[in-house]
């Protein structure tokens, strides 16, 4: 939530910051700004509402400058507006911040600060803590990082900070805590984001900033790192492996859109090398390096927030049908405050897309303080949760930009079935020809993937006949309920028509007296194992005048008789199932929330990567 991105070297500043709050627009959207400095003048521009916005205001201005920084906000504290837009001002204007994160303590500090003769334009924490800054320095006469350093201890809360002294012009100080910040090191010039994305074109060289450290980055090219409590640090090099076409649109109209067909591909990235249909196994380095601990293992615990969550639903299932270990699928945001009993015996899998989830990060945290194995099944490389957790292993995915998580909830998938079926084999807990048989038809699912989304003009017809509804019920059961959970956040948070998801056996203990035939009910139909009870869920809506839209397996004749409108799938085993059946889903609410108007890349009031709790 809210993205950063500074510079300071020999080029113009301005079109590269601007280029990096484009891409690190997906964090929020609610306004956007950038700090300029030239000469003796730093100048800051900021304006409610997207980048583009932002540009037009600025073409009126002189944007030139070697030093700059800038922020796209998701707001916390004050609303979205020209004065709460970052950057902000201290108190004399010499300083400026941009910050991602919330400042817990900011009122304690505000009101002692204002004791002090501060006075605030803003709503803003932000604005808090360059004043604490600016206090610090020229209470004790202090260089920029030393300020900034000290004023850190006194914080309490998250914070991704770049700030910029007029009166020190050929450097930038950057710090973090509990939100992610990188700093990529090119030839005598810098650049720090908030992901890596604003970066690659110009070096792949980067060093990712750890909790309670600070940087400065000087223009001669030398930088250093040190640790809130004045520890130097050397710092650590990655280097960056990712294409820039992956963060284009590619010709579709949408980045959910390319997202959406991509899956095919997707999984087959994910399966690679650790998937052999030929030779009938599937392994995971990660998970071979800690066998011993995976097939003690009490139980495993999933903590996730979103669609990662619904994916550690559909986990549960796989996890205790076949390797038969007891599983709990817990939201971080729960569990890291319900005192959880935990030991050495459990292990705790966090599943995240963007790798930067607060309450995912505080859940692995608290994990690994009761003394938990914790494993990661994360896509972004380098993120914060890939590098807390113990062990773990990427899905492969690429850049996921649009906001609502698509081709991630199908790696994740992709990637725990994998894991299941071969800690379900080490554990003989399913017969090796059974496991052979699985990792076949397991291989053959990127096609399947393929044919169903050939399906996409089908269901853009029905989306046509639900974009006018207000609610939308979602059913289903066994390994298709997360999914259904999962299209009806997928509707909601995209089209913004309420949905709700539900086991279908649920609905008649309350839901039910919410059909009529305004309401839309989307009832995935594909599993073998309790088809006929299905079939009796979508009687009893019919029964009640819903409009049944149901996903059924290809040449399904009984509930093609009953439902008003049907999306065929191929047939797959019913362990697959959710790799498929989320498809046509994602394309539903796609086509609805794209005929409603909607943006449906930077849907109203969210953000991709949530970085506060
Ligand atoms: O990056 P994460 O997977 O940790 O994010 C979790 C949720 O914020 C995320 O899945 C959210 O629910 C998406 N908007 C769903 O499409």
């Amino acid at each position: 939530m809210c993205g950063i991105v500074a510079y300071i070297g020999e080029r113009q500043a301005y079109p590269i910051l601007i280029k990096g709050l484009k891409r690190l627009e997906y964090r929020g959207y609610d306004s956007a700004g950038v700090a300029l400095l030239h000469q003796d003048n730093l100048n800051i521009y900021k304006k409610k509402g997207k980048v583009d916005g932002l540009v037009s205001f600025a073409d009126d201005f002189d944007t030139t400058s070697t030093i700059g920084m800038g922020h796209t906000r998701w707001a916390t504290h004050g609303e979205p507006n020209d004065i709460n837009a970052h950057p902000h001002f201290s108190g004399d204007d010499h300083l400026t911040i941009v910050h991602n994160g919330i400042i817990e303590n900011y009122d304690i500090l505000k009101q002692a600060l204002e004791q002090q003769g501060h006075v605030f334009k803003s709503d803003t924490d932000t604005e808090v803590l360059i004043h604490l800054i600016e206090e610090v320095q020229r209470s004790q006469g202090l260089v920029l990082e030393e300020a900034v350093r000290i004023a850190l201890t006194k914080i309490v809360g998250a914070y991704a900070i770049v700030v910029i002294d007029k009166k020190e012009p050929n450097k930038i100080v950057a710090a973090r805590k509990s939100s992610p910040l990188v700093v990529g090191i090119g030839e005598n010039e810098f650049f720090l984001a908030s992901d890596a994305t604003p970066i690659i074109e110009y070096t792949k060289k980067v060093t990712y900033l750890n909790d309670e450290e600070v940087a400065v980055v000087h223009r001669d090219g030398t930088f250093q790192i040190k640790t809130i409590q004045n520890e130097e640090l050397t710092p650590s090099f990655q280097y960056l492996d990712i294409q820039i076409e992956l963060l284009e649109k590619g010709g579709y109209d949408y980045f959910m859109l390319k997202e959406i067909f991509q899956q095919p591909k997707t999984v087959s990235d994910c399966m690679r090398g650790r998937l052999n249909a030929e030779e009938g196994w599937t392994k995971l380095g990660s998970v071979e390096n800690n066998i011993e601990k995976f097939l003690q293992a009490n139980r495993i615990i999933f903590v996730a927030c979103g669609t990662s969550w619904h994916a550690g639903l559909v986990a549960e299932y796989l996890f205790e049908e076949l390797a038969r270990i007891p599983v709990e699928v817990e939201y971080a945001s729960e569990f890291r405050y319900r005192n959880p009993v935990l030991n050495e015996n459990d292990i705790v899998i966090a599943i995240s897309q963007s790798g930067e989830t607060a309450d995912t990060l505080a859940a692995i945290q608290l994990a690994k303080e009761r003394g938990a194995f914790v494993y990661g099944v994360v896509n972004v490389v380098g993120s914060s949760i890939a590098r807390a957790t113990d062990s773990g292993s990427y899905i492969h995915a690429g850049p996921e930009i649009g906001v609502a998580s698509t081709k991630a909830f199908t790696g994740q998938l992709t990637l725990l079935t994998m894991m299941a079926l071969n800690l379900a084999y080490r554990k003989g807990t399913i017969a090796k020809d059974f496991y052979r048989q699985m990792v076949v038809e397991f291989s053959t699912i990127p096609d399947k993937i393929q044919q169903t989304l050939e399906d996409n003009n089908h269901i853009e017809f029905i989306a046509e006949q639900i974009r006018g509804s207000e609610n939308a019920l979602y059913l289903g059961r066994g390994y298709n309920f997360p999914v259904a959970l999962e299209g009806a956040l997928k509707l909601k948070e995209i089209s913004y028509i309420h949905a709700e998801g539900y086991p279908a056996a649920e609905m008649k203990h309350g839901p039910i007296a919410l059909i009529d035939e305004m309401m839309p009910v989307v009832v995935i139909a594909t599993n073998k194992s309790a088809y006929e009870k299905i079939v009796s869920n979508i009687q009893e809506v019919k029964a009640r005048k819903g409009r049944v839209i149901a996903i059924v397996t290809e040449g399904d004749k009984q509930i093609r008789k009953m439902a008003d409108f049907v999306i065929e799938i191929p047939e797959v085993e019913e362990i697959f199932s959710p790799l498929v059946s989320a498809i046509p889903l994602q394309l539903l609410s796609y086509h609805t929330a794209v005929m409603r108007g909607c943006n449906v890349d930077q849907p109203r009031n969210l953000a991709k990567s949530v970085t506060v709790e």
